[in-house]
């Protein structure tokens, strides 16, 4: 429970925010210049850049394609991999002879890396060039630390604070027929191999009435489609007094009559016979969901903290088939986890062979320092690992074409979004069930959605004709 005089400083904490971009507004000190965002990881990060984005703009920025255009970069970062580092470390070696050329070029970091202390410390002595690093917790304060930027590096990382702030729709949206729209930020569960909780703080939800304003808001501008965020949005509401339970808030949302609703992602731990109901009662709650498996292996399971065996969400899979109306469900794997052995990963097979997924991200496990699994000892080579990826990700992918296949000759409603990128001539666009479709349409069509006949089906799209 938050206390009274906590509550007054939130408040006057948020009054301030405002007016910070009030006044930045009327000074017009950012008119005319440029930003670029480059955003990894996930929905989260690309709904942060959009209020970064939003933010900026609010100031007087104009955004362009290119870093080379810019008088501001920020790359906005993820540290769920290895990998995510290693991009962002790439990315940062070119900016960094850019501001040789261009020294009045801001450099900003932020998202999840920023929340690293090992980052920070590597930045402070191998990247000092850069201009700003601030943290998932302090996005609203970006005009605060742009209008007092020093020189030298300046470092704005907070630790887990618990706060939620409404700064009201500063959001620049990437789309204006799809929203993201969070529900709650930050994760408790603390499975062993993630950093998540560690880069986003502890679970706080939105208070349901600024959520549902938001979406009413949004259809009112003629958005079709909301995705409601958050690392386990079953865990919505649990940190709230006298608030809405994540079934009873996609059911208040379902009502709002916004006509397509979607949500990512739910933990298969708690996810209540009270959230399947609502989601086949509701037409407008979509048929799809992301249900992360991460392994088959009880062994493994009990290690990553996950809080369910094989059997357990087996029977949670079979239950949402039974009483969702062709609901699609897509997984999350991770291969290799420390000591895996060919049993275990035969498991993880087995669970893919009988629950026959529309579709997996799959991973191979990558070691993040701090998490309790980076202390266990790992006897696995790379190339068991790989070949483990290999192995799985052809049965996966031969399932994820099954179930296309079953799409064509149907009639689908697909929301239309786009040019098709592989070929202009066409849109392309969302299936109820999440599956890409591109469409043979006139482009007015964008932005509708439509009735089409998929006249052919790959692994990782359909082929369509507007009806
Ligand atoms: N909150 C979501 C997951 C967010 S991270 C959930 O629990 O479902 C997205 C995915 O990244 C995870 O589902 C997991 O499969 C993968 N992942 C997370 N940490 C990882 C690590 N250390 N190595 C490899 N994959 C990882
Ligand atoms: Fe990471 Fe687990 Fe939280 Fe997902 S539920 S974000 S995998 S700790
Ligand atoms: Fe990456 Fe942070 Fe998302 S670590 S996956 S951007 S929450």
């Amino acid at each position: 429970m938050q206390l009274p005089d906590m509550q007054e400083a939130k408040k006057r904490e948020q009054k301030e925010v405002q007016y910070i971009y009030e006044e930045m507004k009327i000074s017009n000190a950012f008119d005319g210049k440029k930003y670029f965002i480059k955003t990894y990881g996930c929905q989260m990060n690309v709904h942060d850049s959009e209020e970064i984005a939003g933010l900026l703009e609010n100031l007087g920025y104009t955004p362009v394609e290119s870093e080379l255009e810019a008088d501001i970069i920020l790359l906005n970062t993820c540290a769920i991999r290895e990998n995510a580092h290693d991009k962002v470390f790439g990315f940062l070696g070119r900016c960094k002879h850019l501001k040789k050329e261009k020294p009045e070029v801001k450099l900003i970091l932020c998202g999840c890396m920023a929340q690293e202390r090992s980052v920070v410390d590597e930045i402070m002595e191998k990247h000092p060039y850069i201009d700003l690093v601030f943290g998932t917790h302090n996005i609203h304060e970006i005009p605060n630390y742009l209008m007092n930027l020093h020189e030298g590096l300046n470092i704005e990382v907070k630790s887990n604070e618990s706060n939620v702030y409404e700064v009201g729709e500063t959001y620049k949206r990437d789309s204006s027929y799809t929203a993201w729209v969070n529900i709650m930020y930050g994760c408790d569960k603390f499975c062993t191999y993630c950093i998540v909780p560690y880069t986003r703080g502890k679970e706080r939800s939105r208070k349901s009435a600024d959520i549902l304003k938001e979406i009413a808001c949004l259809k009112e501008k003629g958005y079709k489609e909301v995705t409601l965020l958050g690392q386990n949005v079953n865990a919505y509401g649990r940190d709230l007094e006298n608030d809405l339970t994540f079934a009873e808030l996609l059911e208040s949302v379902a009502k709002l009559g916004i006509e397509r609703i979607r949500f990512v992602t739910s933990h298969p731990w708690n996810f209540t016979d009270e959230m399947i109901e609502i989601i086949a009662k509701y037409d407008n709650i979509m048929p799809y969901i992301h249900l992360p498996l991460q392994s088959g292996s009880d062994r493994i399971l009990r290690m990553m903290g996950r809080r369910y065996k094989k059997e357990e969400y087996i029977a949670l899979y079979r239950k949402i088939k039974k009483l969702v109306p062709n609901v699609a469900i897509t997984t999350d794997i991770i291969v290799g986890f420390p000591n895996e052995t060919e049993e275990d990963f035969k498991e993880t097979l087995d669970v893919v062979n009988t629950c026959k997924f529309d579709g997996a991200f799959t991973f191979i496990y990558s070691k993040r320092e701090g998490t309790p699994a980076a202390r266990m000892d790992d006897e696995i080579t790379k190339e068991e690992k790989e070949e483990r990826l290999h192995r799985l990700n052809e049965i996966v992918n031969t399932y994820s074409n099954e179930n296309n296949q079953k799409y064509k000759g149907t009639i689908q409603k697909v929301l239309l979004l786009g040019t098709s990128e592989k070929d202009e001539s066409k849109c392309y666009g969302y299936t109820e069930t999440m599956k890409l479709v591109n469409v043979e349409c006139n482009k007015s069509l964008i932005g509708q959605i439509v009735d089409v006949d998929i006249i052919e089906a790959k692994s990782f799209s359909l082929d369509g004709i507007v009806k």
